[in-house]
């Protein structure tokens, strides 16, 4: 088989690049490992920004979108008894748009059966052939044999675990790390969100998060140690924790009555991968690089880097000049790293760190008071919140 662009990963970089190329002309098939049920099931992040909803909206999967998607335009973080809310719209101008990132996903696949799009589920890729030339060959498992791909590019959209990144000769790469001291663990449920905006909660046990996924449906969080295990927490310990981390009010009107629907531990790391291209493979999303939660970046930093490369291969492919392809890395990683720094700062200011010492944590409570003290302060928290221009 062959194809101008091969696409590792049915994930939401993966399938909004081949929706884009298509869209430009160009040819790709997407190989994805799990089955598209597996990949429509994980329940993963939740907040959209408005860049986000553009590129969504430009690729043709904007209607629902429009229609469901719930417009926040604040949120609050509390500090043990002080509120803050941050008046995104206000400061920015622009909204936050709460939508899954399974619907997102659905979105995609949904436009990329009504185009005749190629994707390949259950398909593992193993290797990858020939990335230092101008025609590599992405070998994949299927049903138990292997198949070879043939393409002028690869772009691996393959998630944190995948095979592109690794292909890269680590004598070409440069990975930067750091890992946190703790995971959220995470509950979606139907029951009536505990408010109408997202409320990130610090307290001596750690941090709350209430988020939502509609009117009926809701997204929660609390930091535990990595060493816990979900078994260990059924649904009342939780409802539990999480009413002790909430300020009082919150706390009192949380409806914990409904269906549990979902509960998973995430580790929180920050991870950066330089360069995002070797040769003809190109890094997007999670496969380049992963913030912690705490911001809900992870998925919007996917989108910008496939609008990137989107524009740089169309440009190779429909004008004939590398231009966009050469400057892709440099690029990506202008806006990658400057949505690390806000990650991990906001992960930094909320979380209770079980090393910290004394003056750590009045730096913590300092960070918390510039932001109520300075609208300056708060302006820059919500302008990376709504997300950097790209
Ligand atoms: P992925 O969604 O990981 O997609 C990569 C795809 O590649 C997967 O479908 C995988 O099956 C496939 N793949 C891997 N290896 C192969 C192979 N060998 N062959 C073929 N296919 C392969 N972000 C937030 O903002 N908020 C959150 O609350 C949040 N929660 C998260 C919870 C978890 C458990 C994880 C892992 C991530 C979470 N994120 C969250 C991050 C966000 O979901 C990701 O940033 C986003 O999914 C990135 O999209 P992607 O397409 O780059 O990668
Ligand atoms: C959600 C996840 C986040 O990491 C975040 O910062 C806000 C909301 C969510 O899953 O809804």
């Amino acid at each position: 088989m062959k194809t101008q662009v091969a696409i590792i990963g049915g994930g939401p970089a993966g399938l909004l690049l081949s929706q884009l190329l298509d869209l430009e002309g160009i040819e790709s098939v997407v190989l994805e490992r799990r089955s598209k049920d597996y990949v429509l099931g994980r329940i993963r992040a939740g907040v959209l920004e408005a860049g986000t909803v553009r590129v969504l909206t430009e690729a043709g999967v904007g209607d629902r979108l429009a229609r469901e998607g719930l417009p926040h335009d604040g949120f609050e973080i509390s500090w043990f008894d002080e509120r803050l809310r941050l008046d995104l719209t206000g400061l920015t101008g622009k909204p936050v748009t709460v939508y899954g990132q399974t619907e997102v996903t659905r979105d995609l696949y949904a436009a990329r059966e009504a185009r005749g799009g190629a994707v390949i589920d259950e398909a593992e890729v193993k290797r990858i052939e020939g990335i230092d030339t101008d025609a590599p060959t992405v070998v994949y498992e299927k049903d138990g044999k292997e198949h070879r791909l043939d393409c002028r590019f690869v772009a691996g959209c393959d998630g944190f675990h995948g095979p592109a990144r690794k292909a890269i000769p680590e004598s070409h790469r440069r990975d930067f790390t750091r890992d946190y001291p703790f995971g959220w663990l995470g509950l979606l449920s139907r029951t009536p969100p505990a408010a109408h905006e997202l409320i990130y909660a610090t307290h001596e046990q750690g941090l709350a998060l209430c988020s939502m996924r509609s009117e009926e449906v809701s997204r929660y969080y609390v930091q535990v140690p990595m060493t816990e295990k979900v078994e260990d927490w059924p649904a009342e310990r939780f409802w539990e924790e999480l009413k002790s981390r909430l300020p009082s009010d919150v706390a009192a009107g949380l409806q914990t009555e409904g269906e549990v629907l979902e509960m998973s531990i995430a580790p929180l790391r920050s991870f950066v991968t330089e360069p995002m291209r070797h040769g003809s493979l190109f890094l997007a999303g999670d496969a380049a690089h992963i913030v912690p939660p705490t911001g809900a970046k992870g998925l919007n930093l996917a989108v910008s880097d496939v609008h990137y490369l989107h524009r740089a291969l169309t440009r190779f492919f429909n004008e004939g000049t590398s231009e966009g392809i050469d400057s892709y890395s440099g690029t990506a990683l202008a806006r990658v790293w400057k949505t690390e720094r806000f990650s991990w700062w906001m992960t930094s200011m909320l979380h209770v760190f079980p090393e910290i010492d004394d003056f750590g944590r009045r730096m913590q409570k300092a960070e918390f008071d510039r932001l109520t003290g300075s609208e300056t302060a708060r302006r820059d928290l919500a302008e990376n919140y709504v997300g950097l221009p790209f």
